[in-house]
Formats: structure tokens, sequence, C-alpha cells
């Protein structure tokens, strides 16, 4: 055969990757193939293949006798919106897209490309877990998968997609990286599957109830995005590719600059009575630029936000407590979610906004029993390292522990401002005057008359801007309707912002 005639012969076995009847079995089940998602994601005719004519070398258990086509992953460069991306696909198709020593070869040497040449990488997932008869040889894939994970981190930004099961050991590649997203229906991650749960435990489980697509999105914040098909997953990977910059050395590309006429709808928006909830959502989406208010981890620890932005056309994340789910309340999970998407922010060079509206850390044995005092430490941390221009606004009640958390001056804020309804105080007026006029309240011939006094007189006092602004903890004090254009101002005031840290080899995050 002509030698061209047979590299074009070679090809055409590769791209069949398992064959027509496993590609239909792929698509019955809702799914793309490995190379269709890599398609929907890359722009037309950018993807640049590498390593398709792999093979592996395993000989164990008839392997010798066997071809995987590209070895069940496809890899390459491609470019999304002209902006270059590494990426690898797990083809299913191809013997479960199982991980053998040279399937996880190709995907590490595709890490390495991506940090040789500074851009993100998007890894997706449809696999059946370590090759089982690789054995050790598909440990050591995977350890090479997550050591490069680990270095990556923080130098180029890294997405999952999960578009399949991925389950063991295989997870916490995914779980290193910046953002999973979970395919509904189709995507399932676990450590143990739902035989081993019922062996050892007794538990019976299905495997959506353990590690589906929702399940991780609302209660294990495993994930950051739920998506409704592969299709729209990949659109969500570029959506968060736009935001961000490719590596740690640039800053994220501007957007273009917005005039907006506030209606003056915000000056209102915030209740007269401090224990009405209002939703925070409502409030950004009168100050960011239209339609780019991003929201991550929408479905997971619902009384803080954490969303990506535009302000007249500047990149940036924003941090905000939630008045509307359990008041705003600072827990565990809430200050776990703050804490991760901070120290994303401050590794890509992201501006920090903060939206305070908070009571406090939420009390009870559950909290304090999972370990609060460990996991708010974290918020305060990655808050307090972060060098990226930080801008807060407190909108209402900041109170306690959880005002010095919400991105206070304290831990570096650059710029804090507050609406006229912010409340800036140890705690409520409330806990406040029953504690330090106990006896007075006690001792009187009307005590609740005195209690109500007593609240009054605390709350004159402090449930206002005007003491912290009057000691510089906060810088000034503006109507909600300015915060936009007073935003805008600081951010440019801010794009020079240089801030030494002490050297060190790193910090030790209460983990
Ligand atoms: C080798 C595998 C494989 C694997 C699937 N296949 N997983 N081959 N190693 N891990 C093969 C199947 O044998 C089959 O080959 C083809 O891929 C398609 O798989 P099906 O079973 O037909 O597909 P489906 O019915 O959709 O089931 C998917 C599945 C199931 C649920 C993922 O294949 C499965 O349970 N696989 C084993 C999962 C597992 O135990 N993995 C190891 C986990 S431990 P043929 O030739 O028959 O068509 C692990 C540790 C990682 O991953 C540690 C890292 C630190």
């Amino acid at each position: 055969m002509d030698r061209n005639d047979d590299l074009l012969k070679r090809r055409e076995t590769i791209r069949l990757g398992g064959g027509e009847e496993r590609i239909k079995k792929q698509h019955e089940e809702g799914k793309l193939t490995a190379r269709e998602r890599i398609a929907t994601l890359v722009d037309e005719g950018s993807f640049f293949e590498v390593d398709d004519h792999i093979r592996h070398r395993s000989t164990y258990f008839g392997l010798d006798q066997k071809y995987f086509p590209a070895d069940g992953v496809i890899t390459g460069i491609g470019s999304v919106d002209g902006r270059e991306i590494a990426i690898f696909s797990q083809d299913f198709t191809v013997q479960g897209g199982s991980v053998g020593e040279m399937h996880a070869k190709k995907i590490t040497k595709i890490q390495d490309m991506a940090m040789k040449m500074g851009i993100p990488l998007v890894g997706i997932n449809d696999s059946g877990g370590a090759r089982i008869q690789e054995g050790v040889d598909s440990l050591y894939g995977y350890g090479e998968i997550f050591y490069r994970n680990t270095l990556a981190s923080g130098v180029i930004p890294q997405i999952t997609v999960i578009a399949g099961p991925c389950a063991g050991g295989a997870v916490y590649s995914p779980a290193i990286t910046d953002f999973v997203i979970m395919v509904d229906k189709t995507s399932k991650m676990f450590i143990t599957g739902p035989e081993v749960i019922k062996a050892v435990t007794g538990e019976d489980v299905t495997q959506e109830s353990l590690g589906g697509a929702e399940v991780h999105n609302s209660k294990s914040g495993v994930a950051h995005f739920i998506a409704k098909s592969d299709m729209d997953a990949m659109q969500i990977v570029k959506k968060i590719l736009s935001y961000i910059p490719s590596n740690n050395m640039e800053n994220p590309k501007m957007g273009s600059e917005i005039e907006i006429e506030s209606d003056g709808s915000i000056n209102s928006i915030v209740p007269q009575s401090s224990n009405k909830p209002y939703d925070m959502i409502d409030v950004l989406n009168r100050i960011v630029d239209p339609g780019t208010f991003f929201e991550v981890q929408a479905k997971f620890a619902r009384s803080m936000i954490t969303a990506f932005a535009r302000i007249n056309g500047r990149t940036v994340g924003i941090v905000a407590n939630q008045p509307k789910v359990l008041a705003g309340v600072l827990d565990i999970d809430s200050s776990d979610k703050a804490a991760r998407f901070i120290r994303f922010l401050d590794a890509f060079n992201i501006p920090i906004i903060t939206f305070a509206d908070t009571p406090g850390f939420l009390p009870g044995t559950p909290q304090e029993y999972g370990g609060i005092i460990r996991h708010g430490a974290k918020l305060l941390f990655a808050y307090s390292e972060a060098s990226v221009p930080k801008i807060t606004v407190i909108t209402r009640r900041d109170y306690g522990g959880a005002y010095i958390a919400m991105g206070s001056k304290h831990l570096g804020a650059d710029i804090v401002l507050a609406w006229p309804t912010a409340e800036i105080a140890v705690m409520g007026a409330d806990g406040a005057a029953n504690v330090i006029f106990r006896n007075e309240i006690k001792n009187s011939v009307d005590p609740e008359k005195t209690r109500s006094e007593k609240i009054k007189e605390y709350a004159d006092t402090f449930s206002n801007p005007y003491v912290a602004a009057s000691r510089g903890y906060v810088d000034t004090i503006i109507l909600p309707s300015e915060t936009r254009s007073v935003l805008i101002r600081g951010l440019e005031i801010l794009g020079s912002k240089v801030e030494g840290k002490p050297s060190k080899k790193h910090g030790n995050i209460p983990l």
C-alpha cells in the first residue's frame, strides 16, 4: 500500500475510536464522543492533535493482542475565541476510556505543554478508571497526573468537565483543579461505589444519590457548575475562560466599557428593618455590567455568593453574603466556598469585590463539631493573604468576627465602603443590650421597658457606619446608587497596586 494511503487508513481507524457500535451507544446514552466534545469547544479547524498514534505496551491479560485507538484519550491544543487552550478528552468508546500507562502519559504531556506555554488546561473525563489489566502502571499514571495538577495550580487555570463516570482515586485530578462542571444525569463521581458501600455499611444507595451532578453541586461542593448536556458543559467552559487570564502572569482581558444610568431603585433595596431579608443578587445586578453576573457554585452553601462579573469591562470576582438564605450567616461550607474562590482570584490577578451583610457565624454543635473554627479561619487566611485589589462594600449588618472575616480593612482591604444602612458592631443590639445591661434590666421596675430602651441606646450608638468611619475602618460612606461609579474609580486607582508579603515557602492555611 502507498505510504500516504497507509497513513490515511490509520487516521481513519484512530478517528473511529471504539467503532460505530460504541459511538452509537454513547449517543444513545445522551453523550457526545470525546472528539465531538472537543469540536464543540474549540474554534473550528483549530484543534492540533498530538499523540494520536500512541499505543499501550502492556502484555498482561491478553492486552498484547489488543489495539486501543489513541489509547482512549484525545489530547491536543485548540483555540477558544482565539485563545489557545490545552485539552484532554477521554474516549469511553475505547476500553471504557480506562487509564493505562500510555493514556496517562498523553495527559501528562499535554499538562506539561500547557504549563510551558502558559495556557489553560481543560480536562474532559469519561472513564471507567484505572485500566485494570495494567495494574500498577495505571496507578503510576494517575499519580503523575495528580502531581502535575498540583504544580499547575495557581500557574494556569485548570477546568474539568465530568461527562461520564469518574470513580475511585480518579476523582482526585478533578478535585485539584479550579472548576468542576458536571453534566446532569450522565456524570458520576464517588470514591466507593454502591456495592462497596452496601458490603461495608449495609447502606443502600444509588449512583445518582451518591455522586450525581446535583449532589456534588448542592451538597458536597465538589462541583461548581451543573450542565444540562455535554454541549452545555462546553458553553460553561467557554464562559469561564472569557473571564480569566491564560496564566498567573497575565491580567484578564478587558471587555468593553459601559455607561449605565442608575434608576435609583438600588437606594431602597435594603429594607428598613435589619431582620428583613432581601436578595443580594438583585443588588449585584444593579451594580455590575448588565448580563455579566456569572455565579460559581450557585447551588452550594447559598448563604454566600461567589461570582465572576465585569465592572466597566474589567473582570472582578464577587464574594457576597446572601441575606435571603440563613440571613447571610457564615458557616463551614460558606467559609470554604468563599475562601477557595478568593484564592483562585488572587492567583489569577482578579480584583475581589466583597459585599457584606452577615449576622455572624452560625451557632450550634453541628458547626462546632464540624470545625467551624478551622473552616472559618480559611476565610480570614484567604482574605489576608490575597494581594490583588480588594474593595469591600458593607450594605447592612456586619457583626463580630464575621465583620472581620468579610474583607474588612483589618485583613488588608484597600477600600472599604459602607452604605448608610450599614451596622458595624460586635453583635446585634438585642444581644448586646441583654449582656451589658443585664443587671439594670433585671433590677428595673419595668424590665421590658428598660430592655427596649437599652436596645435602642446600643443601636443608636453602633447600628450605623459612622463610628467605624470615624476610626478609619470604613474609608467613606456612599449612597447605594453611587456604588458602581465608586467601584469603577476604585478599580482604576488600585490598578497599579503592588503589595509585598513576607517571603516564605508557603503559608500553612488551616485545612
Ligand atoms: C479496563 C475497562 C474498565 C477498566 C471499563 N472497561 N472500565 N477495562 N479497566 N477500569 C471496559 C469494559 O470491560 C468494556 O470492555 C468497555 O470498557 C466498556 O465498558 P462497559 O462495562 O461495557 O460499559 P458500561 O456498561 O457503560 O459500564 C461502565 C462502568 C463499568 C460502570 C465504568 O465499565 C465498570 O464498572 N468498570 C470498572 C470500573 C472500575 O472498577 N474501575 C477501577 C476503579 S479503581 P469490553 O471489551 O468488554 O467492551 C480506580 C483506581 C484509580 O480507578 C486509582 C487512582 C489513584
